[in-house]
């Protein structure tokens, strides 16, 4: 019976890869596109609070740096300058005027991968998931590389006291990074944080201070 289904499921599979050729040797450019996008839409369904539609909304940069992978056409340096200044524009800078929070509670947020997936209910807090891509306090010897080691962050760049006049254009850096990473790289791998609504403004606060404090352990 197994064995029947799929062989049956193998069939379809070959007749639908038959089709697929077939048709889209005479769809445009576009027609393809939007047949992709309905496949792919198709391929998912909503579960707990993650909406499909949410999941794979688009936005002008993810569409244009989506464009340069798939073609293989690295994006002009207009195009580049124009997704940085658009993603800069969405920056929140800190209501209060204050940057730093507490590192301790930055590195908490820095470990955590929870929330916005669907074994997580609308009440979890939301991590940064930083460890995921960035070595960043020695302690912690689990951590992906996929970003930059941010061990020694504030110290390299020789931040001795984030809130002395010296420290502001790194600090700046440093929220709007976190904020919106594509301000400053049209098409950086990190998730934009602040502009997601991945963490928020008390969050990004405590992050600044895990990466510029002097105290904290990213800075021995
Ligand atoms: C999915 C992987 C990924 C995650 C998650 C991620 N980053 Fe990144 N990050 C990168 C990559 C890749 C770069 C380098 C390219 C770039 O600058 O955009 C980077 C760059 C950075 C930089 C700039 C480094 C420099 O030398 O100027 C900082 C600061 C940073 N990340 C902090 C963080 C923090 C804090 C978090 C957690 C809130 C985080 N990142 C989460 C991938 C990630």
């Amino acid at each position: 019976m197994k064995n029947k289904l799929a062989k049956t499921l193998a069939l379809l599979g070959a007749g639908a890869l038959v089709v697929g050729c077939a048709t889209g040797s005479r769809m445009s450019s576009a027609d393809l596109d939007k047949r992709t996008s309905e496949v792919v839409k198709s391929s998912f369904r909503d579960q707990g609070i993650v909406k499909v539609a949410t999941a794979l909304a688009d936005d002008d940069t993810l569409t244009a740096c989506d464009a340069a992978d798939v073609t293989g056409k690295p994006l002009s340096a207009e195009a580049t300058k124009a997704i940085e200044e658009a993603n800069f524009k969405t920056i929140k800078w800190p209501a209060n005027g204050k940057f730093l929070g507490d590192w301790k509670e930055g590195e908490k947020i820095a470990q955590s991968g929870r929330g916005m997936t669907y074994t997580d209910d609308a009440g979890t807090v939301n991590g940064g998931n930083c460890y995921n891509c960035h070595q960043i306090d020695k302690a912690e010897i689990s951590f992906g590389t996929i970003g930059p080691s941010l061990y020694n962050f504030g110290k390299i760049r020789g931040v001795k006291d984030p809130s002395s006049p010296e420290a502001k254009a790194m600090v700046e850096y440093t929220w709007g990074k976190i904020w919106n990473s594509k301000a400053y790289n049209a098409c950086s791998n990190m998730p934009r944080a602040g502009h997601k609504g991945i963490l928020n403004e008390d969050q990004v606060r405590h992050i600044v201070a895990l990466l510029l404090d002097p105290k904290s352990p990213v800075n021995q």
